[in-house]
C-alpha cells in the first residue's frame, strides 16, 4: 500500500470527503485496544537475520505466544511474514526463516484485548512500506497520533496501537531523511510505556526503551536488540542493558546509544551468567517438569547473601515502623507465607498487599516504611506500580527477584537474587520455593528463634519426594474428568493450599479453590457432594486436629479425599506421603507433590503445561 497524500486528491470535494472519512475512522476507537506482553527481537549483522530471529523468538515464546512474525530489510525493500500461532507453527506455514537480508526484526505477541489475527500480528509496516516496527507495551496517545497521521495521508492496516509508531517514524523520516533524527522526534511524541525496534528499508535498525525491558546483545557477527536475554543467548554472552529513556542505533559493525534528546550516553558491556544458556529442556519433556525437579538444588542456591548483606537487610526491616510485603499470583502466595513467618516468629507487624490492588487500597507508605517486593521476573507491572507508589512516598523498597537486571531490581535499594536460573514454564514453580527459602533465611536472621533451617535436609526430603512420582500420575489420571477440586489448609498451610489451587487451575484447567479448613462450615460445604475431590494438607503439627475435623466433614458428604500428610490415615482415598519436619518448613516440601499433581493432571487432560492458554510469563501490563 502506498502512502496517500492530500496533494494526490483531485477535487476539493474529494479532499473534504476523504478528510471526513479519515477523521471518522480515526475517532472510531477500535473495539479492541492492543496491549502486549510480547517479545521483540532485532538483528543487524553479517549473517542472515531471519533464522537467528526465529530461533530467538522460539526461546522467548514463554513471554507470549498467540502470533509471530519477522521482517527483514533487503535490497531497499522491507519483507514481512507473519501469522497466528506459535513460532514453529507460523514458521512451518510461511517459512519466516527463509526471508533474505542481514537486518531484521521479529515478534511474538500475547494479546490481552486485541484480536488474534494476522493483521494485528507484528511487525507493522508504515503505510509507504519504508519502515517496519515491533513493539511491546502500550502507546497511550495512539488515537490522537492516528488521527493526526490519518489527516496527513498515512493509512493503517491493523487495530493496534503499535502501528502508529511505524507511521510516525515514517512521517518524521520523510521530513528529515535521517533515521536517528526521526527517532528523536518520534520518541518526543510518544506517550505510554514501550520498547520497540524499527528497521528502515535501507538497512537501519533502531531500538528504544521506555519502561519496558530492552537490551542489546553484542555478538561476533552482529548486534541484537531484545526484550530478553534468551533472544540471543545462543549467539553471545555479552550484553548492554539499555536504561529507561535510551535508544540505540545499530548496524552490523557499530552501536551508538543516546538519550531521547539524542545525546550520546556511555554504555557498559556485561557478561551474562552461563546459566542462561542452559535454558533448554535437557532430557525433560517440559520446562515445567524440569523446573519442578530442579528444586532440591535451587532452594540451596537461593539468596546467596553474605552475612553482612543479610544483617543489613534485617536491620532495614527492624528499623522500619511499617513493614509491607507484596507480589502477584504465586509471588503473592509466597509473600503471605513471608508475612506469616515474620509475624509469628520474628514478631514483626507486617501487612501484605496484592500488588494489583495497591492503587485501590488505603496504604500509607512514608519514610518510616519498607516494602519487600517479590517478583520472579522483576517486570510485573502491578508489582512495579506498588514499588513506585511506595518509593514516591519515601518508603524504602527491597526486592526479591530472579532477574537482577530487571526494572524492579534497578529501582530497589537492595535486591536479593532467587538465583534459581531461568524459569521458562509459564507457571511459577522453582521460583516459589526459592522465594520461600529466602524468606526463611531472613526470618531466621530477624529472630534467631526459628531453628536455623537445615536446607540440606529439606533438599534431601524434596529429592526423595520427587523420586516417588508414579502414584501422583495415578491420582492425576483419576482427576482426568473432574471439573472442580478443593484444596484445604490451616495456618501456614492455607497459603500452600492457595498456591496448589493456582497451579491446578493454570496447568490442568480444573476449577480449583482453596479454603482454610475451618471456613468450610461457613459456606463452601454446600458445594461438597460425592462428585467433589478435596485435597487436605494435613501434616502432623498444630493444625492436624482441626484439619482432621474438616476432612471428616467432607468425607461425610461423600467427597473423595486426597490427603497430604506424614501420618497415614484410612480416611484418605489417596495419600500423598510427606516426611516429618518442623511446622514452619512444611510449605517448602508440601508444595512439591502438589506441583507434580497439577503437572500430571495437565498431561492427562492434553494441556501443554509449559504454555497454559491465555497466560504469559511476564505480565508487563496493568
Ligand atoms: C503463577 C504465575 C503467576 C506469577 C505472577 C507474578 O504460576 O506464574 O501468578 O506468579 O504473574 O509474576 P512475577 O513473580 O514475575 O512478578
Amino acid at each position: 500500500m502506498h502512502q496517500l497524500s492530500t496533494r494526490q486528491l483531485s477535487s476539493k470535494n474529494d479532499w473534504e470527503e476523504d478528510i471526513v472519512r479519515k477523521i471518522l475512522a480515526a475517532f472510531k476507537a477500535p473495539k479492541t485496544l492492543d496491549q502486549h506482553m510480547c517479545s521483540i527481537l532485532g538483528y543487524a549483522g553479517s549473517s542472515q537475520a531471519a533464522p537467528l530471529l526465529v530461533e530467538g523468538l522460539r526461546r522467548m515464546e514463554y513471554r507470549g505466544y498467540d502470533s509471530a512474525g519477522v521482517a527483514t530489510s533487503f535490497m531497499d525493500r522491507i519483507l514481512v511474514k507473519k501469522g497466528v500461532g506459535r513460532v514453529f507453527e507460523v514458521n512451518n506455514a510461511v517459512n519466516l526463516d527463509s526471508l533474505p537480508g542481514d537486518v531484521g526484526i521479529g515478534h511474538t505477541r500475547w494479546a490481552t484485548h486485541g484480536k488474534v489475527n494476522e493483521a494485528n500480528a507484528h511487525p507493522h509496516l508504515s503505510s509507504s512500506n519504508g519502515i517496519a516496527i515491533v513493539h511491546n507495551g502500550i502507546i497511550d496517545n495512539y488515537l490522537e497520533l492516528k488521527r493526526e497521521l490519518s489527516l496527513s495521508g498515512y493509512t493503517f492496516r491493523s487495530e493496534t496501537d503499535s502501528e502508529v509508531i511505524a507511521n510516525l517514524l515514517q512521517r518524521n523520516y520523510d521530513t528529515t531523511r535521517d533515521f536517528k533524527k526521526s527517532m528523536i522526534t518520534t520518541l518526543s511524541q510518544l506517550k505510554g510505556k514501550y520498547a520497540f525496534i524499527a528497521i528502515s528499508k535501507d538497512g537501519g535498525l533502531a531500538a528504544a526503551r521506555f519502561q519496558e525491558p530492552l537490551m542489546i546483545g553484542v555478538g561476533k557477527h552482529g548486534y541484537f536488540a531484545s526484550s530478553d536475554i534468551l533472544g540471543f543467548v545462543r549467539n553471545t554472552d555479552e550484553v548492554v542493558y539499555l536504561d529507561n529513556g535510551q535508544f540505540a542505533m545499530l548496524s552490523s559493525k557499530a552501536i551508538s546509544i543516546s538519550d531521547f534528546e539524542g545525546n550520546p550516553t556511555p554504555h557498559q558491556i556485561t557478561k551474562i551468567s552461563k546459566e542462561f544458556a542452559d535454558a533448554d529442556k535437557s532430557d525433560y519433556v517440559h520446562y515445567t517438569l524440569k523446573e519442578i525437579y530442579e528444586q532440591p538444588i535451587t532452594i540451596l542456591r537461593a539468596g546467596g547473601m553474605t552475612t553482612r548483606e543479610l544483617d543489613w537487610l534485617a536491620a532495614s526491616i527492624v528499623r522500619s515502623k511499617n513493614v509491607y510485603i507484596t507480589g502477584s499470583g504465586t509471588s503473592f502466595n509466597a509473600a503471605l507465607i513471608g508475612k506469616y513467618l515474620f509475624s509469628k516468629y520474628a514478631r514483626i507487624k507486617i501487612e501484605s498487599l496484592i500488588s494489583s490492588e495497591t492503587q485501590f487500597s488505603p496504604v500509607y507508605f512514608d519514610s518510616n516504611s519498607i516494602l519487600i517486593a517479590l517478583s520472579q521476573s522483576g517486570e510485573s507491572a502491578d508489582v512495579l506500580e506498588t514499588a513506585n507508589i511506595a518509593k514516591d512516598s519515601g518508603a524504602e523498597v527491597i526486592s526479591i527477584t530472579n532477574v537482577m537486571t530487571s526494572s524492579l531490581a534497578h529501582m530497589s535499594s537492595i535486591s536479593v537474587s532467587l538465583n534459581c536460573g531461568p524459569e521458562i514454564g509459564v507457571a511459577a514453580t522453582k521460583s516459589f520455593t526459592s522465594q520461600l527459602a529466602i524468606l526463611y533465611k531472613l526470618t531466621n536472621k530477624l529472630c534467631g528463634v526459628l531453628d536455623a533451617p537445615d536446607f540440606n535436609q529439606i533438599s534431601n526430603n524434596i529429592s526423595k519426594l520427587l523420586l516417588n512420582y508414579s502414584y501422583i500420575q495415578q491420582i492425576a489420571s483419576e482427576l482426568k474428568n473432574v471439573s472442580d477440586i478443593y484444596v484445604l489448609g490451616n495456618g501456614i498451610h492455607q497459603y500452600v493450599a492457595m498456591e496448589a489451587s493456582l497451579k491446578l487451575k493454570e496447568l490442568s484447567y480444573i476449577h480449583a479453590e482453596s479454603f482454610p479448613g475451618g471456613e468450610l462450615k461457613h459456606g463452601p460445604l454446600a458445594l461438597i457432594d460425592s462428585n467433589a475431590y478435596v485435597v487436605v494438607i494435613n501434616p502432623g503439627d498444630s493444625t492436624y486436629a482441626s484439619m482432621s475435623t474438616a476432612t471428616h466433614e467432607v468425607k461425610a458428604r461423600g467427597a473423595k479425599v486426597i490427603g497430604i500428610s506424614n501420618i497415614p490415615n484410612e480416611i484418605y482415598d489417596y495419600w500423598m506421603p510427606l516426611p516429618t519436619v518442623d511446622e514452619a518448613f512444611y510449605p517448602l516440601i508440601e508444595i512439591v507433590p502438589l506441583q507434580l499433581l497439577a503437572y500430571y493432571s495437565a498431561i492427562e487432560r492434553n494441556a501443554n503445561p509449559d504454555y497454559p492458554r491465555n497466560l504469559a510469563k511476564s505480565v508487563t501490563v496493568k
